[in-house]
């Protein structure tokens, strides 16, 4: 039986995180996961629009409504809560990014589920973790102006000290920064993951191990992560647990399109790419659609790739707004389709609970065989 100190600190039976994926709705899909024994995370960027994203299916456009920030993530987290009411030992948390761009709507997202946890007490016991992500985590720490941060926002762990600080950083020098933010548990995301990612290249085989080796905190691995050999190599290069998002899209419950689901089914491991995004480079299902993305990027390159913040053109902005529409019609060529490298490691769409179940059992399996399977090597050398 794997038991890290991930479940220890959060208390979930896996050490699984079903990864934040806004601006797309993941609220059935965290509920799915939470019933299941990981941990169930409500993507919230997309409230920052005031609703759900055009592109969201209908059941997202209800649950979501409409409404302010604030509104609409306390209503998601009550319709969470409400539909976990008979797992009590069930798990979930809130992703909230705080990049720059994103602070004022960050600031009232938090405040949103500040305030719902305050009002109940028994809904501390469910919502055990915030996930920040796409930013600094300084400002949001104890003391933040003390700790160095330009600009205090607000103190996480001080209104909230039941909860599980969680931040997703793609270096170990964001991670060096999450520690001196008191963050209690350390996301690092390699650069195969899906969506938004860093220009600069560190996939998560020689990022994990490198963070593990500089922080004095549990980590937990994102970016490429799917089955049971991943957990297992997880483990092994010294990680808590592993965040996945790909994988999630692809599951029964999960609330995106059929057509997103199938997508990523009939993807190589070849069939990705990134180019710039709305807000910064982003990881898409290669089609027509992000291959015209790709053409736009290229004009701007050598920024790009000299680190250079730029925002994006209005031809991206079209391209991508038109893609989102596309995935309403469920058109593959047509749609921005985002995912990881992973796909390329997905051949099926099974329920939560048989992708959560396969992946405990095979993780245990590898981690149980792998003395006998190194001995044996070993006598086949002698053997020669
Ligand atoms: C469709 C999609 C949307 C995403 N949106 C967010 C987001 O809103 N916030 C965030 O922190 N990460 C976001 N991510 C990244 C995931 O949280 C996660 O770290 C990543 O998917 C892990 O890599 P994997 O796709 O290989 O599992 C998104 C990923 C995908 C695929």
């Amino acid at each position: 039986m794997i038991y890290t100190k991930f479940q220890e600190i959060v208390g979930t039976k896996y050490p699984i995180i079903q990864a934040g994926m806004g601006p797309y709705s993941t609220t059935d899909l965290s509920i799915a996961v939470a019933k299941e024994g990981a941990l169930g995370l409500i993507s919230t960027i997309g409230m920052a629009a005031g609703g759900a994203s055009s592109a969201a299916p209908e059941t997202a456009k209800e649950i979501f409504g409409k409404g302010r920030p604030k509104t609409i993530v306390k209503r998601v987290i009550q319709y969470v809560f409400d539909n976990l009411k008979d797992y009590p030992d069930a798990k979930f948390g809130v992703n909230i990014p705080v990049a720059t761009d994103f602070t004022y709507a960050a600031t009232k997202l938090m405040k949103g589920t500040i305030e719902i946890c305050k009002e109940n007490p028994e809904m501390q016991k469910k919502l055990k973790v915030i996930v920040t992500s796409a930013g600094d985590p300084l400002p949001w720490a104890i003391d933040a102006l003390a700790k160095g941060a330009k600009k205090a926002r607000i103190a996480i762990k001080e209104e909230l000290p039941h909860v599980v600080w969680c931040h997703v950083c793609p270096n170990v020098r964001a991670a060096k920064r999450c520690e001196k933010a008191g963050v209690d548990i350390i996301i690092a995301s390699g650069r195969e993951g899906g969506a938004h990612c860093a220009w600069r290249d560190v996939s998560s085989m020689v990022l994990l191990p490198e963070v593990v080796r500089n922080v004095n905190k549990p980590v937990v691995g994102a970016g490429g992560f799917a089955d049971g050999a991943s957990l297992a190599a997880a483990l092994a290069l010294g990680a808590a647990g592993i965040q996945m998002g790909t994988r999630f899209i692809a599951t029964q419950e999960a609330d995106f399109q059929e057509m997103w689901k199938e997508a990523i089914v009939k993807r190589a491991e070849t069939d990705t790419l990134i180019a710039r995004g709305l807000f910064g480079p982003m990881r898409f299902l290669r089609n027509d659609m992000s291959l015209k993305v790709v053409d736009e990027t290229i004009k701007d390159a050598s920024d790009l790739f000299r680190g250079i913040p730029c925002s994006s053109n209005e031809a991206i902005m079209r391209i991508e707004m038109t893609g989102l529409e596309k995935l309403l019609e469920e058109n593959e060529d047509e749609s921005i389709i985002l995912g990881g490298v992973v796909a390329g490691r997905i051949h099926s769409i099974p329920t939560v609970r048989e992708l959560l179940e396969n992946i405990m059992k095979e993780a245990e399996q590898i981690i149980s065989n792998l003395p006998s399977l190194i001995k044996k090597e070993k006598l086949l050398e002698i053997k020669k």
